[in-house]
């Protein structure tokens, strides 16, 4: 056989094992596979939900104005010895490495698969979806369009990698979602400035500053594009149910790739997604912005302090917490 063919052969095996035959996905299957996967999220059963435990998991969804949460409370309440190690980066991830009690990331709930469930508090901010899939939308133009100052997206591309590497940091380009966004979101500025120097400027842009198609994707397109409904559409409940695609558990792909091919199955994700919600320490509401981080502080910063304040005592007389 020649090495093609081979290769094709190979590939055809390769892709019929990652994604089941289209039948897999009949509806019965996925009814099933769905259900199963939200009864025995259900069960779960949390005790103690507004008692701090030893872990603290920031579930931090995009654009909800975590950032703030997270520099503003958390890093002063943990000292860097105590925050898991490149906690916005999956790849580097490994909890279990150092005796670390504060975990913020962009994962989803299915990360809690690696931490140890009764040990561990969960954390999170929610916002009306409307406003986040305009946030998530301004962001990526933001983020892409500091690489205009690049001459063509080659050099742009190249360029970020390198100041990447050299720095060592985390960049916003290293972290889900926005490594998909911005990436594509910077092909297509560049795309367009391409265009525009192939064709010249329009005669006119017109008095409607909303329509900017010659320099920015239109929102419209941005959000029917494949890449945004893998990424932005129901993003906050997949991500508190553990679905997004960037879920760490493989088995939560096909649940994914059910619900996202039988839309009616979506009524198990919130169910799931809202008892999570249920179990969790503490939720604040982007929107409800001075309430919440009052609460925020009470609740959580309270315990934060006084548990640190008992574990430091517990160390220094010398009794070792995992
Ligand atoms: C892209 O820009 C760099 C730096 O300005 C230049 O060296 C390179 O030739 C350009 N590549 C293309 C394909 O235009
Ligand atoms: C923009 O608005 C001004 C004032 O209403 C008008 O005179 C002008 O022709 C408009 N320009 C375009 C390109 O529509
Ligand atoms: C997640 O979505 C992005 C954007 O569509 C895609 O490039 C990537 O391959 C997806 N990841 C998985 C694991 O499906």
């Amino acid at each position: 056989m020649d090495h093609a063919v081979s290769l094709a052969l190979l590939l055809v095996l390769l892709v019929t094992n990652v994604y089941p035959s289209s039948s897999a996905y009949d509806f019965e299957h996925c009814e099933n596979t769905v259900k199963k996967w939200a009864s025995s999220s259900l069960h779960s059963d949390t005790k103690d939900g507004h008692i701090l435990k030893d872990m603290l998991f920031f579930l931090h969804v995009p654009r909800t104005g975590g950032r703030t949460y997270f520099y503003c409370f958390l890093k002063k309440l943990y000292s860097s010895s105590l925050e898991c190690p490149r906690s916005y980066d999956k790849l580097r991830f490994d909890p279990r490495k150092r005796n670390c009690r504060l975990l913020a990331t962009h994962d989803d709930y299915s990360i809690m698969s690696k931490l140890a469930r009764e040990r561990t508090s969960v954390v999170t901010i929610l916002r009306n979806p409307i406003d986040r899939v305009f946030s998530a939308y301004e962001f990526s133009v933001e983020v892409a369009a500091r690489f205009l100052v690049h001459s063509n997206l080659t050099s742009a591309t190249k360029t970020s990698k390198t100041v990447r590497l050299k720095k060592g940091v985390i960049s916003t380009l290293d972290i889900w979602p926005w490594k998909y966004l911005v990436p594509w979101m910077m092909e297509d500025l560049f795309a367009r400035r391409d265009a525009r120097k192939r064709n010249g400027p329009p005669n006119a842009y017109g008095n409607d500053s909303y329509n900017m198609k010659e320099i920015v994707m239109p929102l419209h397109e941005f959000i029917n594009h494949p890449v945004a409904l893998d990424i932005i559409h129901n993003g906050a409940t997949f991500q508190v149910a553990g679905l997004t695609n960037n879920s760490n558990i493989w088995e939560m792909h096909e649940v994914r790739h059910c619900v996202m091919t039988h839309q009616t199955l979506g009524k198990y994700v919130l169910e799931v997604a809202k008892k999570r919600l249920d179990e969790m320490l503490y939720v604040g509401l982007t929107e409800d912005h001075r309430e919440s981080a009052t609460m925020f502080a009470n609740l959580v910063g309270a315990q934060v302090i006084s548990q640190l304040g008992a574990s430091n005592a517990a160390t220094e007389s010398g009794s070792v917490f995992w």
